[in-house]
């Protein structure tokens, strides 16, 4: 892996990826797939980790696939490298911990994709966004035509994929498709002031709530509030829940430990 094409900044539990190949306004090349990959890999059961934010090096968050290296590939080397950013946005999707998209500039094709497989999408003034592939003569194929639709409605998904228009940041707030919009240097801050808010509830059930509305919203109301109550069940038996009505009672903060 090449180290430096996603870095990584670990603080108070909160970890920073950055996307790291500015001068290609980070397009995902196959080596910045592998390294995200295996970044993710390493964080995923680290339990130190309580939120993930992927942020973008320079002005771009990312312009999407690497379209230089995709003008050499053969069509058997675009189905692999499709299916490899398919796989990296489930990854992404089924973190185990909050996943916070701080988009810090364009955000085009896997580029929104990536923000779109986040759980909090937060954004610069100066963010541009789009699905852009259909210019392209191509459809998303990291998960846009299934998760932009299910986040801001079906309507506007068809009319931003069909058209591959370019949104700005007070545009993208307008139609929920980010929750927070900043200025470009508060941007990351901002993120991490979120981060550290999130990190003061108890681990597992932030982990368990992920998991309940993830895979409850994919489902009929019966069956996600099984999930809903099978999720709360593992909470129940938990240090942390026992520390929070001690805390409450001795009217102090909790200090959850994720056990
Ligand atoms: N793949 C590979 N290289 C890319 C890229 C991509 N997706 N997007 C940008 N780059 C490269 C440019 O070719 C340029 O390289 P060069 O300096 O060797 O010419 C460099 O990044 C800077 O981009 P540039 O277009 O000069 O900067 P800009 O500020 O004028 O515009 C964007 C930035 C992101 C708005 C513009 O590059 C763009 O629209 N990119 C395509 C985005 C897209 O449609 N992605 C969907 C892919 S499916």
């Amino acid at each position: 892996m090449e180290e430096n094409l996603v870095t990584c900044e670990i603080a108070d539990g909160i970890a920073t990826l950055t996307l790291n190949r500015p001068d290609a306004m980070n397009a995902f090349s196959v080596a910045m797939l592998d390294a995200m990959a295996q970044r993710l890999s390493n964080l995923r059961f680290d339990p130190a980790i309580r939120v993930l934010i992927i942020t973008g090096a320079g002005k771009a968050f990312s312009a999407g696939a690497d379209l230089k290296e995709r003008a050499g590939m053969t069509p058997e080397q675009v189905k692999a490298f499709i299916f490899a950013i398919r796989r990296l946005m489930d990854d992404i999707e089924q973190f185990p911990r909050p996943v916070i998209a701080a988009v810090n500039g364009a955000a085009f094709g896997g580029g929104l994709e990536l923000a779109l497989a986040s759980d909090i999408r937060m954004a610069s003034q100066s963010a541009v966004m789009g699905l852009t592939e259909a210019r392209l003569a191509i459809i998303p194929g990291a998960g846009g035509t299934q998760r932009l639709p299910r986040l801001v409605g079906k309507g506007i998904a068809m009319e931003m994929v069909f058209t591959g228009r370019r949104i700005d940041a007070q545009e993208a707030l307008k139609i929920g498709l980010v929750n927070h919009v900043h200025p470009p240097e508060e941007l990351l801050h901002a993120s991490r002031r979120l981060a550290a808010e999130i990190c003061e509830s108890g681990p597992i059930a932030v982990q368990q709530a992920k998991y309940a509305i993830q895979r409850g919203l994919e489902t009929d109301l019966n069956t996600g509030l099984a999930i809903e109550s099978n999720a709360y069940w593992v909470c129940i038996p938990t240090e942390d829940r026992l520390e929070g009505l001690a805390a409450f009672r001795e009217k102090r903060k909790p200090v959850y430990k994720g056990k």
